[in-house]
This record gives structure tokens, C-alpha cells and sequence, in this order.
């Protein structure tokens, strides 16, 4: 007899295989672009937690990167990373080259859905195409049951997320906390272009975000010079502009130049 099914749980039962994240042979990805630190290895160490093998990819990704942006200079370091996360115990680095992973260039690229134009999106126009393009490749050659992204790149983290669940991937996404420096300015691979003046300017991005409101944010941020503001946006978890009477959990977002260098943090808040 044949079946007829009309949900993805029946479609996986009548096939007799489960969906992958519960598949048996499962395998945890850390994507990064290298350069690693604290916050790389934060994440590496959530997925050891799982006690399945972990996979971390390092490959500085052109696609999203804009004219102009730091392609040809971000840090590349892949001999450390490697022994950074031999130490750490990961199976595997994946290290692709470029040509590895474009061999007939950017052909089928990943759009985001309308949350890749606001915030980031708005000022890197075409980066998280070439965010999701990565990922779900990464997702396709690892075969990952399980995936691990930092909230420092918060939008990032809920774009994933939208792309697993929109295109039916069979992997979980795991978001964990930013890591920060002592100063409170969240680690990230572009800090090292930071001169010693310029980190202390930067020190205000954090404790804007510390004061749990956005208008409280903007004053201190207004207050203080040697930052340029692109945006300071309060959202929802799920980005979404909040609501007219909205209580709950909610995300402040900033992005901002120090100098030369563009840096982002966000932190969570609870409105009402
Ligand atoms: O967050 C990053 O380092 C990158 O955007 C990622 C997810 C590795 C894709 O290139």
C-alpha cells in the first residue's frame, strides 16, 4: 500500500529515518572565520557538552564582505587557531580555501527573509547572503546535528535560526552569551585593529547596553565623543520592532565606528 503523508514528522516515519538532530550519529559544527578567542572557544566548549564529535570550520568568507569592508586585512591565523583548538580537544578544523568552497563562484547564494535589511543589513547590504550561503553549505558538508553561534553577532544568530527553520535543515541552532573583556567590551576578532584610546571609547558601547534602557543608552553615547553611531535599536528577541505596550524580554542593539573600526554588541533587557 502506498502512503500518502502530508507532515515532515509522518514523512520521517514512513521513510525510517528520523530527523537528523535526532539522528545517532551526531556531530557538533562551531563555524568561525578564525582569529580566535575567548568567545571561539566558549562555544567550542558548549559543544564538547554534547559529547558528540565537534567539527570547527575556519574560513574567513568573501561573500559577506562589502566593497570597502576589511577582507584583505582580517586577521588570518590559522596555525594558532589550530592549536588553540587542538588543545581543546576538537576533532576536526575545517579550513577550507575559497576556491574549495566557491569553485563556480557565487552562483546560488541564500537571501534573507526581511530582518537581513534592518540593523547590519542596512549598512552591509548583501552580508548576511553571504552569512547564510556559508552557513548552510557548512551545514551540508559537515552533515551537523547541532550548530553553535555567538549572540555577539545577535542578528546573525536569529537569521540562522529562520533559515534552519524555513528550509526544513535538519540541525539545531544553539546561541550562546557573549564573552567580554574585563572592561566589559565584547571579544571579537576586530578589537585587535583597536588602539589603546580608541579601546576606552569603545568601553562605552557596553555600558551604554548596561543601563538596561535605550534611552539611557543614547545619553551616554551622545555624551561621549570618538564614537560614531550607525544605530542604537531596541527589538524584540525576535527583532521585530516592539510592540505598543509590550512587556518582556526585549534586545538592545548597537553598532558603532571607533575610528576605523566597525563594532557591534547588544545585550538583553525586560521592558516593563
Ligand atoms: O560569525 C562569524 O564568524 C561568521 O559570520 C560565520 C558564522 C563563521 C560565517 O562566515
Amino acid at each position: 500500500m502506498t502512503a500518502t503523508i502530508h507532515t515532515p514528522d509522518e514523512l520521517a516515519r514512513a521513510i525510517g529515518r528520523p530527523g537528523r538532530p535526532d539522528r545517532s550519529d551526531r556531530l557538533s559544527l562551531v563555524p568561525t572565520m578564525g582569529a580566535l578567542h575567548e568567545g571561539h572557544i566558549s562555544l567550542v566548549r558548549a559543544a564538547k557538552t554534547l559529547g558528540a564529535p565537534v567539527v570547527v570550520s575556519v574560513f574567513v568568507n568573501p561573500l559577506q564582505f562589502g566593497p570597502g569592508e576589511d577582507l584583505a586585512t582580517y586577521s588570518r591565523s590559522l596555525e594558532r587557531d589550530v592549536e588553540l583548538l587542538e588543545r581543546e580537544g576538537v576533532d576536526a578544523v575545517f579550513a577550507p580555501s575559497a576556491e574549495t568552497m566557491y569553485p563556480s563562484g557565487p552562483r546560488t547564494t541564500i537571501q534573507p527573509g526581511p530582518k537581513g535589511a534592518i540593523l547590519e543589513g542596512a549598512s552591509r547590504p548583501g552580508h548576511f547572503a553571504g552569512v547564510l550561503t556559508v552557513v548552510a553549505k557548512l551545514f551540508s558538508l559537515t552533515c551537523a546535528t547541532d550548530a553553535f553561534f555567538g549572540e555577539k553577532d545577535y542578528q546573525q544568530l536569529v537569521l540562522v535560526r529562520e533559515m534552519a527553520a524555513d528550509l526544513n535543515l535538519p540541525v539545531r541552532v544553539h546561541g550562546r552569551p557573549i564573552v567580554r573583556e574585563p572592561s566589559g567590551l565584547a571579544l571579537s576578532s576586530r578589537n585587535r585593529y583597536l588602539s589603546d584610546a580608541e579601546r576606552e571609547v569603545a568601553g562605552v558601547l557596553s555600558r551604554a547596553l548596561a543601563t538596561g534602557s535605550l534611552d539611557r543608552a543614547r545619553s551616554l553615547i551622545d555624551a561621549s565623543s570618538g564614537l560614531d553611531l550607525d544605530y542604537l535599536e531596541l527589538r524584540t528577541p525576535e527583532l521585530e520592532e516592539i510592540p505598543a505596550g509590550y512587556t518582556g524580554p526585549a534586545r538592545l542593539l548597537v553598532a558603532a565606528k571607533v575610528g576605523t573600526t566597525r563594532l557591534i554588541d547588544n545585550a538583553e533587557v525586560r521592558l516593563g
